[in-house]
C-alpha cells in the first residue's frame, strides 16, 4: 500500500491532540447505549490510538476493540500506546491490515471510522458498508466524521495545527485543491521550528480525500438500512448511523 502517512507519522500523534478534544465527548456519545457488551467495536484507521483510547474508557472493561492500522509508522505508535496501558493492552487488537482486507469478527458492535472515510473511494465505501453492516448487532452502529471541505472546492493554505514540545515546535499546515467530481487534493506541510522560527525541518505530503456532505452520507448509509443522525459539537462534523431491529444478517 502507498502509505501517505510514510513521512509525517512522527507529527501525527501531537498535531491530532486538540482536535479529539472536540472528537472525544462526541465519540462517547455516540457509543452511549450500545448493547453486545462483550462484541467487538472496530476502531477503523485507528492511526495513533486517541480514537481506542476514547472507546475503550467510554465501554465497559470486557469491551473488545479491534483497532485496524494500515500504517506501519503510525501503527507503531498505536502498538506503543495499547502495551503502555494495561487497561487497554488486555482488550485492543492491532491488525495491520486495510479497510477492505481487515478480517472482520462475525458479530460488531460498532464501527469507527474517524478522520479516514476520506481515504476511500465511493466504490470502497460501498464495499466496506457491504462488508459491515450484516455483522452489526442489532442497535449496532457506524460512526464517522466528515471533515471539511464537505464538497469538492479549494482550500487557501492555513496553519491546522501547532504543538510544542521541549525547544521544538511543530507545525502543521495545509491546502487543498479541487482533484475530481468528488475529490481534493490535500497539500501538507509539516514545519519544525526552534525558537523565533528557526527552523530544523520541513516535510511536504500530498494526498488526495474523498469529500461527501451529510445528505450524501446519509442517503449512502441509508441503502444499507441504517439510519443517521449528527452526533456530538456540530464543529465536529461527527455522525452516528444505527441499525435498528432485525438480526444479524452475515452467514459467511
Ligand atoms: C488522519 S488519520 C486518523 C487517525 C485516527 N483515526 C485519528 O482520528 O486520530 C487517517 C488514518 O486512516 C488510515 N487509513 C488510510 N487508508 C486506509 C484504509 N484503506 N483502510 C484503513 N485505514 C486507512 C491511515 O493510515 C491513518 O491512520
Amino acid at each position: 500500500m502507498d502509505d501517505p502517512y510514510a513521512r509525517s507519522a512522527e507529527y501525527m500523534d501531537i498535531l491530532i491532540a486538540d482536535a479529539w478534544g472536540l472528537f472525544a465527548p462526541g465519540l462517547v456519545e455516540a457509543l452511549s447505549g450500545l448493547s453486545g457488551e462483550t462484541d467487538v467495536t472496530v476502531d477503523l484507521g485507528a492511526g495513533t490510538g486517541r480514537g481506542v483510547e476514547t472507546i475503550c474508557a467510554a465501554l465497559p472493561d470486557n469491551s473488545p476493540v479491534l483497532a485496524v492500522e494500515p500504517s506501519p509508522t503510525l501503527r507503531a505508535v498505536l502498538l506503543a500506546r495499547a502495551h503502555g496501558d494495561a487497561h487497554l493492552r488486555a482488550r485492543v487488537t492491532v491488525s495491520p491490515t486495510d479497510a477492505l482486507n481487515t478480517p472482520l469478527p462475525e458479530r460488531i458492535r460498532a464501527l469507527v471510522a474517524m478522520n479516514m472515510i476520506g481515504h476511500l473511494s465511493p466504490d470502497d465505501r460501498r464495499e466496506l458498508w457491504r462488508r459491515i453492516v450484516p455483522r452489526l448487532i442489532p442497535g449496532g452502529r457506524v460512526i464517522l466524521n466528515l471533515s471539511p471541505p464537505t464538497r469538492p472546492v479549494g482550500i487557501t493554505r492555513s496553519r491546522m495545527a501547532s504543538s510544542s514540545v521541549g525547544d521544538l515546535t511543530y507545525e502543521g499546515w495545509a491546502s487543498a485543491e479541487v482533484a475530481g467530481e468528488h475529490r481534493v487534493r490535500w497539500h501538507m506541510t509539516y514545519l519544525v521550528q526552534r525558537a523565533e522560527g528557526r527552523p530544523v525541518s520541513e516535510v511536504t505530503v500530498d494526498y488526495d480525500w474523498w469529500v461527501m456532505d451529510e445528505a450524501e452520507l446519509s442517503k449512502e448509509l441509508t441503502e444499507h438500512g441504517l439510519t443517521t443522525r449528527q452526533v456530538g459539537h456540530p464543529d465536529a462534523g461527527l455522525y452516528v448511523a444505527i441499525r435498528t431491529g432485525g438480526q444479524l444478517r452475515h452467514q459467511d
